[in-house]
């Protein structure tokens, strides 16, 4: 039988990329264009920058896409992109083009919310995943857990009070002046650190053990880094890097491994850029394993911004008939279907 096809396109920060996933499980492409190089200089993504590199972009990624999985636009059962949350004017050249794409070649149009993406990664990796599943979705703009109830429904059962966790690994790294984006610098330079060089703090909140928080553990690393700075003393980047990882991975592990103990789930999945740090996968592994909990996480490839995972979910709402009008439009601040 032909393969279920989906065209999916990912536009909400600074990556621009196209993918093409059959059956919403099996990858035939996925192109990813970092814009990396061109917002370093600033620190972080310019978003006036990241849209028209969007523009630029989007036609020789979507025909590599293409081209790569060896499929003709006619080929597709369902063009999917990134609706929110985002940034705007990156959503929306995304959202355009796939509209634009699904009316000349009348094919269904569906959007896909960021976070759904980060979870579906997940099914790409892993063919035999079902929900339902626990999910911990660590990325640049959130922190989530979510228990994943049916392919289509979202329940977000904790969520960052404060910066996602990923922001906190970009400001902890802007401070010590290794560039952006931090997390994977961090995490590389932690591996030469001792993590119990300095003890950071685990915030705990007695009414929402979910929930977290990371902005007091940054402005805790910053304190550290600025006093020393004062006494003219050398930072012991390693050190600093390890010991502020260490309580990132602490209580992330902690938290979800709790709620898939008291909410019943035998299966956790991690997701979002966050996913590929060292120290976390390890320690999620074996603290899961410890408690008889299945844990599942993509290869790297699959955690960072990409657009096979927007496929994967696109498929998933196409085929249960969420399918989007001409007038689907970009939305920053998307919530989830039960958020
Ligand atoms: O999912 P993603 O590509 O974009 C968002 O949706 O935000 O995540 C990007 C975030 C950045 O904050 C980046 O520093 C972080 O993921 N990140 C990492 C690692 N690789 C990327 N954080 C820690 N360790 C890593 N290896
Ligand atoms: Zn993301």
């Amino acid at each position: 039988m032909k393969p279920f096809l989906v065209l999916g396109i990912e536009t909400s920060c600074d990556e621009t990329a196209a993918a093409v996933v059959a059956d919403g499980r099996r990858i035939l492409s996925n192109v990813i264009a970092s814009q990396i190089e061109l917002h370093g200089a600033y620190g972080g993504v310019v978003p006036e920058l990241a849209s028209r590199r969007h523009v630029e972009l989007i036609m020789p990624v979507v025909e590599e896409a293409l081209r790569e999985a060896g499929v003709v636009p006619a080929d597709l059962d369902a063009i999917a992109a990134t609706q929110g949350p985002g940034l705007v004017g990156a959503l929306l050249v995304g959202v355009s083009f796939a509209k634009a794409f699904a009316y000349a070649g009348k094919k269904p149009c569906v959007g896909v919310h960021h976070i759904e993406g980060h979870i579906a990664a997940n099914y790409l990796a892993h063919p035999e995943l079902e929900p339902p599943f626990l999910c911990l979705v660590v990325s640049g703009g959130h922190s989530h857990l979510i228990a994943v109830e049916s392919p289509t429904r979202h329940r977000v059962l904790g969520r960052t009070r404060d910066d996602a966790a990923g922001e906190a690994f970009d400001k902890v790294a802007r401070v010590l002046g290794l560039g952006y984006p931090g997390g994977p610098v961090v995490d590389r330079i932690a591996e030469a650190g001792n993590a119990a060089a300095f003890r950071f703090p685990r915030v705990q909140f007695a009414d929402a053990p979910y929930d977290f928080s990371f902005s007091g553990l940054k402005t805790s690393v910053i304190n550290v880094v600025n006093q020393l700075r004062q006494k003219g003393e050398p930072l012991p980047v390693a050190d600093l890097c390890a010991s502020f990882q260490q309580a990132v991975v602490e209580v992330l592990t902690a938290k979800a491994v709790r709620a898939a103990r008291e909410c019943g789930f035998h299966t956790l999945c991690l997701a979002g850029g966050v996913a590929s740090n060292g120290a976390l996968r390890r320690n999620l592994e074996m603290e899961t394993q410890k408690n008889g909990i299945r844990f599942f996480v993509p290869p790297p490839i699959l955690c960072t911004d990409n657009a096979a995972m927007i496929a994967a979910m696109g498929t998933i709402r196409a085929k249960a008939g969420y399918v989007a009008g001409l007038g689907l439009n970009a939305e920053p601040a998307l919530t989830m279907n039960l958020e």
